[in-house]
């Protein structure tokens, strides 16, 4: 009967000692088992009320428990001060290693443009402004002075996402240039104008060192009363001042494009010979960088503004030619092909 009662608190004992994962659980464990109001004791005590036999059978399996619960005890709490050391160490750090490098990104370098560009043009008091990359064949051609058969057209190899009439007999594309943004602005808002768009554009092009699919535009617009020819001189040069230094010479010659008269195409001095002729600049001294001109009147009258009262001057640039002349890259196919070992350098 005792004996029972001495083999359940041995199976017990240990079941629960098994489960122990920490010194406080184990300090109970002792103290409920072993300690001086413990069960074992309590047995111990009880013994002197037992017929002799039994007293001595449970007597000697008691004591042989209590030692044996003393010695798993003691090899329990080793195990687990081994263990605590253990983790401890897992997780010790060690302050002089040096840290390990997070890895920072960087703004694109026609990101960068792009910002410098607007900055610029924000100063003079442009408000930058964007448009829709999939886009009307009206707003990239027809209301810019561009029927649908004008030879003009082939300046701009179109990528079409629906020439034909599924949508309802408006042909839709991916703009080839931001110019259609001046016409979404003038058609929304009336004189005095002043804005910068800059955006993707799209061409359909055999890639090679100097013709990309995809490339980036910056397109402006200024329309008021009497804005001449000297305006948008004086805009542009002061432009190319902040954007290549102060001692910088400009060109303006004739250019054609149906949607302003006259039309112009700007240079700038070359940036390493200087104007004298070297590689760069094809001996000629001059780098083109933009195309602009006078808003043509046919253009001012499709959106509803009266160019007998109004004028206005546009301009379109391409973005990347700008570093592509600054750091002498010779590929601009680098600019969209995720290169880390290009990108890293701006
Ligand atoms: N859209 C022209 C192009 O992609 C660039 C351009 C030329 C824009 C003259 C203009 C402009 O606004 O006046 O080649």
């Amino acid at each position: 009967m005792m004996l029972n009662q001495v083999e359940d608190l041995a199976s017990k004992a240990s079941d629960e000692l098994g489960k122990i994962t920490d010194v406080n659980d184990l300090e109970a464990w002792r103290i409920h088992y072993l300690g001086r109001k413990g069960s074992l004791i309590q047995i111990l005590r009880s013994l002197a009320d037992l017929p002799l036999k039994e007293r001595r059978a449970v007597g000697a399996r008691a004591n042989e428990l209590k030692e044996v619960l003393e010695a798993a005890f003691v090899e329990k709490k080793r195990n687990l001060r081994q263990d605590l050391a253990l983790s401890q160490r897992r997780e010790a750090l060690d302050i002089t290693l040096p840290g390990q490098q997070v890895p920072l990104g960087r703004l694109h370098p026609t990101t960068q443009m792009l910002e410098e560009i607007c900055g610029i043009f924000s100063n003079m008091g442009f408000q930058v402004v964007e448009g829709p990359e999939v886009e009307w064949d009206y707003y990239s051609f027809e209301a810019l002075n561009i029927p649908a058969d004008h030879p003009a057209r082939d300046m701009f190899a179109t990528l079409w996402v629906d020439s034909e009439a599924k949508t309802g007999g408006r042909p839709m594309l991916l703009r080839p240039h931001t110019s259609p943004v001046q016409i979404r602005v003038m058609e929304k808002s009336r004189p005095p104008i002043r804005i910068i768009a800059p955006g993707r554009v799209y061409r359909y092009e055999a890639t090679d060192a100097t013709h990309e699919w995809m490339f980036y535009q910056v397109e402006g617009l200024a329309v008021d009363r009497n804005i001449t020819l000297a305006d948008l001189k004086g805009t542009l040069f002061e432009f190319a001042r902040c954007l290549f230094g102060e001692d910088r010479k400009c060109r303006f010659r004739c250019d054609y494009f149906p949607f302003v008269e006259p039309g112009v195409e700007m240079a700038i001095d070359c940036l390493v010979c200087r104007g004298a002729g070297c590689r760069l600049c094809g001996n000629s001294g001059w780098i083109e960088i933009l195309g602009a001109g006078m808003v043509h009147p046919e253009v001012l009258r499709r959106v509803d503004i009266d160019p007998e009262v109004y004028s206005g001057f546009a301009f379109g640039m391409g973005v990347e030619r700008i570093p592509i002349l600054r750091y002498g890259i010779d590929d601009i196919r680098l600019f969209y092909s995720n290169d880390l070992r290009f990108l890293k350098q701006f």
